[in-house]
């Protein structure tokens, strides 16, 4: 369970994130898909973390320190159309190094928007993630934004096209940070994580 949820440190620079003395899970997936979103419903603090309607909100490595004990990351999206090259470069470079070489990192959340066909994007940094070695599982965010069956079919078709890219199906979760949905078993997951 979470009781307690911190603001600990906003980072530009990898190297600049707190001392690696603790467990850290980190959130991400396309700008817009949800991760801050997911990081207040989890916590139950509506404000914790920024949101916005429009893509692009988060732009810095945001550390949370929850139950005093693990850290809980969330980070800018990818896929943000609307930055120009120079900066969609230093995200990606700041991004990649993050989770290349953060070493008390024990989980990546990939969150895959539940109401869309397979993106290409997302399977592309899946992919990556595969080749470097990153631990990923995947949550499927705005389930309440159509009916079950639907939210079904779209994650089946996307764990078939993820078969090409890892051995062993990756962990997956179903949420909604409207709803609630998912909170439990999520957390659940998460504390056995840092645990580990
Ligand atoms: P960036 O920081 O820009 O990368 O975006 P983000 O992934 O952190 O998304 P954010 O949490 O800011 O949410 C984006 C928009 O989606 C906001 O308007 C949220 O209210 C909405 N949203 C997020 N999760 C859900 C959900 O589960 N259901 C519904 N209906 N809306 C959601
Ligand atoms: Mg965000």
């Amino acid at each position: 369970m979470i009781k307690t949820a911190n603001f600990v440190v906003s980072n530009a620079d990898p190297s600049n994130c707190p001392k690696p003395d603790r467990a850290e899970i980190a959130f991400i997936g396309r700008s817009n898909v949800g991760k801050s979103s997911l990081i207040n419903m989890l916590t139950g603090q509506k404000g914790l973390a920024k949101t916005s309607q429009k893509p692009g909100k988060t732009q810095l490595i945001n550390h949370f320190m929850i139950n005093d004990k693990w850290y809980l990351v969330d980070l800018p999206g990818y896929g943000f159309a609307k930055v120009n090259v120079k900066v969609k470069h230093g995200w990606e470079n700041m991004i990649s190094t993050y989770l290349t070489k953060r070493e008390n990192l024990c989980g990546v959340f990939v969150l895959i928007d539940s109401r869309l066909e397979p993106q290409k994007i997302d399977l592309e940094f899946l992919l990556w993630c595969g080749t470097e070695g990153v631990p990923t599982a995947l949550v499927f965010t705005k389930a309440d934004k159509q009916s079950k069956s639907k939210t079904d079919q779209n994650i089946h078709k996307f764990l078939k096209k993820t078969e090409q890219i890892f051995e062993e199906a990756p962990d997956y979760f179903v949420t909604s940070a409207e709803a609630g949905t998912g909170k439990e078993d999520l957390t659940k997951f998460l504390e056995e994580l840092v645990t580990e």
